[in-house]
């Protein structure tokens, strides 16, 4: 786990012990002090941002602003007028001066998030304010010096966005000169008991709430859940479940809202390393074999506790290699 404390209070965490985590938390310690262009690469909802506050807590620069805009949903005018700010009049709308967060973070760092919605007339401007540490706000005549560190994020994969034309090799390169990858969940799912208890924990003390924990039924569900939405997505989940759990009890699956399917995902996974899935397996059998045994080996009840289908249940047995002590099969249940 990541853990520092920010001069404005704060607690910046960033949770995680799987080998791919404790390897980013490496290269952070390194790439952080470099005070060199960083592009964080990773799904949404992975932890992005959190990274990049740690790459500027950890550089030279983390008593200077920290200040992030984003690529996405704005037009290419008000982006450019948000970064290198605008003179009264410059465009309809600007009633005022405005002086343009690169300036805002002078001396500080600079992030810039879905760095590959940018479209190129943009990315332009953003590599000669980059090569020439200048800006000049939108209509104004003059330019001033700023120096910044630049932090981008992004989900998209930018190497294939260059490959078609979508976005400037060269800036590409200028923003790369240290790319970090944050790791799915789905790449890390022995992180999800220790992410969900740290999200529970947070949920408590914010609703004032005493949730136990989750059952097991209820972990089971959560790893083998796809989690597109990452880290963000089991946030949410967590939080909606501490608010409707009672006090003192423990999530149930029936709780989530989570589609319970751990079994199909399995054979759609190829992406996952062996290793990966041999710890959720692991996980799994762990779960499985506690809850069977507290039904007696009955089938039925233990895929109804663990939120999934009689029949899912049986092929997972199969597939994990569990039975019953002494026979060769599951009861029939
Ligand atoms: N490893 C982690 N530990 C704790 N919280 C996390 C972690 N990763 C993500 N989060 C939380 O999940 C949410 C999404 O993270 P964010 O950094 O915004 O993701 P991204 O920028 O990649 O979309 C945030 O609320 C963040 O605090
Ligand atoms: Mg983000």
């Amino acid at each position: 786990m990541f853990s520092a404390q920010l001069p404005g209070g704060g607690r910046l965490e960033i949770i995680g012990s799987s080998p791919s985590m404790q390897a980013l938390f490496r290269d952070l310690e390194t790439v952080g002090r470099s005070d060199a262009a960083v592009l964080v690469e990773g799904e949404t909802g992975v932890g992005k941002n959190l990274v990049a506050r740690a790459l500027h807590h950890l550089g030279p620069r983390s008593n200077q602003p920290f200040v992030s805009l984003s690529a996405a949903n704005l037009t290419d005018q008000l982006f450019e007028s948000e970064l290198f700010g605008h003179v009264r009049g410059a465009f309809t709308g600007a009633y005022g001066d405005h002086k343009g967060l690169a300036r805002v973070a002078d001396n500080g760092t600079l992030f810039i998030d879905e760095i590959g919605e940018m479209n190129l007339g943009t990315q332009a401007k953003l590599l000669c304010f980059l090569d020439q540490q200048e800006v000049r706000p939108v209509g104004g005549l003059r330019t001033a010096r700023v120096n910044v560190r630049v932090i981008c994020a992004t989900n998209r994969d930018l190497r294939e966005s260059v490959r078609k034309g979508e976005f400037r090799r060269d800036l590409y390169y200028r923003l790369r000169v240290i790319a970090v990858r944050v790791p799915s969940l789905r790449e890390r799912l022995e992180d999800l008991p220790i992410l969900s208890d740290y999200f529970i924990h947070r949920f408590n003390r914010h609703y004032g709430k005493s949730v136990a924990g989750l059952s097991d039924g209820a972990m089971a569900v959560l790893l083998g859940h796809r989690w597109e939405g990452n880290v963000r997505e089991l946030e949410n989940e967590i939080e909606r479940a501490v608010v409707l759990t009672p006090d003192e009890r423990k999530i149930l699956s029936d709780t989530l809202s989570v589609e319970p399917e751990p079994i199909v995902r399995d054979e759609m996974q190829p992406e996952g390393t062996s290793v990966l899935r041999e710890s959720r397996h692991a996980a799994e059998r762990k779960i499985i074999a506690k809850s069977l045994q507290r039904h007696q080996w009955n089938v039925s009840a233990t895929a109804r506790e663990l939120g999934i289908s009689r029949v899912g249940l049986t092929r997972k047995l199969k597939r994990l290699g569990l039975r019953r002590p002494g026979t060769d099969e599951p009861s029939a249940g």
